[in-house]
């Protein structure tokens, strides 16, 4: 494919218009460490890899768009979250963020739990072989049928929101000759520093039953009364991408202050508390996670100490984390189709993909970087915005970002920590084929989520 320059784009600092940007990077053939996966590597000729396998061989193999994941980097995670925690707590993924029967699998084999919050999930984590015991049920809305599901099936536990489903769990676990572990989902009233639609402790919001006015406790009183439930412990999860452990700390405090109250008026302690998932990772440079030790020791401290000071037996303690584990484990590999380099503005640059395979830009103002991977350029860097092929001007993957001025269609560019909440979100808009899962380890590459076919399009079209 020929290269040719392109007409003179905004390029230069002092003419750029505003944005998320700040400077151009040093080195655009630098890749951050932070955002990539630990096997991703750009060889000396330029090309970049994942596993030791090139991605002009991914392409040509598996097509594009496709994400690609890294399983080393996926069980390493697994692990640095299991060890951190270690015997004295429980590691639930959080099945949301991305769920395949490898991942079950691969779960499994690195001594997690599931977090599921739908029967399709259910579904997925049983057909892998995940023990029932080692599952959470969540959900706002968990329908008769999902309920009976999952109590049949013997879930660990059920995290139960409303006092319309304290009832619900109840009633079918005693129609089913069984006695259903539920902790209750309390919300906090702490306001997460994160996006409004992914905050979600705060009162005026869908999920949970409120400590405040005493529902939370009210909702104690009934399930304790109830036959059909085991209540072991209390649940709070308050929002997702949290980087400041604040929000945890008061969350932590007021979920073990119920578990005094309750202790005062029933005389009894409730052995469990899940403090949720939402620690944030790194979609640019600019994040900086914390490690899930420095995490899981600010937590047991936080407890550990809030129960001291009420008199009271340490929970066991869970977390949920999602995005932390599988987000960084995978990149977006996307062909580029169209250069256009808007005088004064930017250079928009549309990819074979979009919002259909990554709707977190539009939905949420998200921010992620990108790289060209097929080859090297020392072209000066350009200030680019990632477009896909939708019918939407708000299609955006990538709002602003900086590429090799020489960018040319054709060229392969990734997106990089996309395994979380992409191809979980992934639509059919415009009737795209929603793209393969590829895992990439040691040299071999296998497809555990396989890209969509028209036929898939028109099975499901029966008119
Ligand atoms: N536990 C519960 C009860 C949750 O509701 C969630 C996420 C998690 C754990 C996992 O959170 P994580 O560690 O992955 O942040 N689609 C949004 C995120 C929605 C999260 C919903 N619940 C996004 O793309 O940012």
């Amino acid at each position: 494919m020929s290269r040719s320059a392109h007409p003179a784009g905004p390029r230069h600092a002092d003419v750029l218009p505003e944005g998320h940007w700040t400077a151009p990077p040093a080195d655009l053939n630098a890749l951050d460490a932070k955002v990539w996966s630990r096997t991703v590597d750009r060889a000396e000729d330029g090309v970049v890899s994942v596993g030791g396998i090139e991605v002009a061989r991914l392409a040509e193999e598996f097509g594009t768009p496709a994400y690609f994941l890294d399983e080393d980097d996926f069980r390493a995670r697994c692990r640095a979250w299991r060890d951190a925690f270690g015997t004295e707590a429980d590691v639930f993924y959080a099945g949301k963020a991305f769920l395949s029967r490898a991942i079950v699998r691969w779960l499994q084999e690195e001594g997690l739990n599931l977090d599921v919050c739908s029967a399709g999930e259910l579904t997925t984590a049983l057909a892998a072989g995940m023990p029932a015991e080692r599952i959470a049920y969540h959900g706002n809305n968990k329908s008769p049928e999902e309920i009976e599901r999952a109590v049949e099936a013997g879930v660990g536990r059920i995290v139960l929101d409303s006092f319309q489903e304290i009832v619900r769990v109840a009633h079918t676990a005693e129609r089913l000759g069984k006695r259903q572990r539920v902790q209750i989902r309390v919300t906090v009233g702490v306001e997460a520093h994160t996006h409004e639609f992914i905050a979600t402790a705060h009162e005026d919001q869908k999920f949970g039953i409120a400590l405040a006015g005493g529902q939370a406790a009210e909702a104690v009183r009934r399930a304790l009364k109830l036959d059909g439930l085991e209540l072991i412990g209390i649940h709070s999860h308050i929002g997702s991408q949290i980087f400041d452990m604040a929000g945890f700390e008061v969350s932590a405090r007021r979920v073990v202050q119920l578990l005094a109250e309750v202790r005062d008026e029933h005389g009894v302690e409730l052995p469990e508390i899940d403090l949720g998932g939402g620690l944030g990772i790194a979609y640019t440079s600019d994040d900086d996670p914390r490690e899930p030790h420095e995490i899981a020791k600010a937590l047991s401290e936080i407890v550990t100490r809030e129960c001291e000071s009420a008199g009271l037996a340490t929970p066991r303690i869970s977390v949920e984390p999602g995005r932390a584990i599988v987000g960084p484990t995978a990149f977006t590999l996307y062909r580029v189709g169209t250069v256009k380099p808007l005088e004064g503005l930017r250079t928009y640059v549309s990819v074979d993909g979009g919002m259909s395979d990554n709707i977190r830009t539009a939905l949420y103002d998200a921010e992620y970087t990108v790289a060209l991977v097929s080859r090297r350029s020392d072209a000066e860097p350009m200030l680019v915005r990632v477009v896909g092929k939708h019918c939407e001007s708000g299609d955006i993957v990538v709002k602003d970002a900086f590429l090799p001025a020489d960018l040319a269609p054709g060229d392969l560019i990734a997106v990089p920590a996309t395994g979380a909440y992409c191809r979980s979100m992934a639509s059919n808009y415009n009737h795209a084929l929603r793209p393969p899962v590829v895992a990439v380890k040691d040299g071999e590459a296998r497809v555990i989520v396989r890209r969509e076919t028209e036929e898939d399009l028109l099975r499901l079209d029966v008119g």
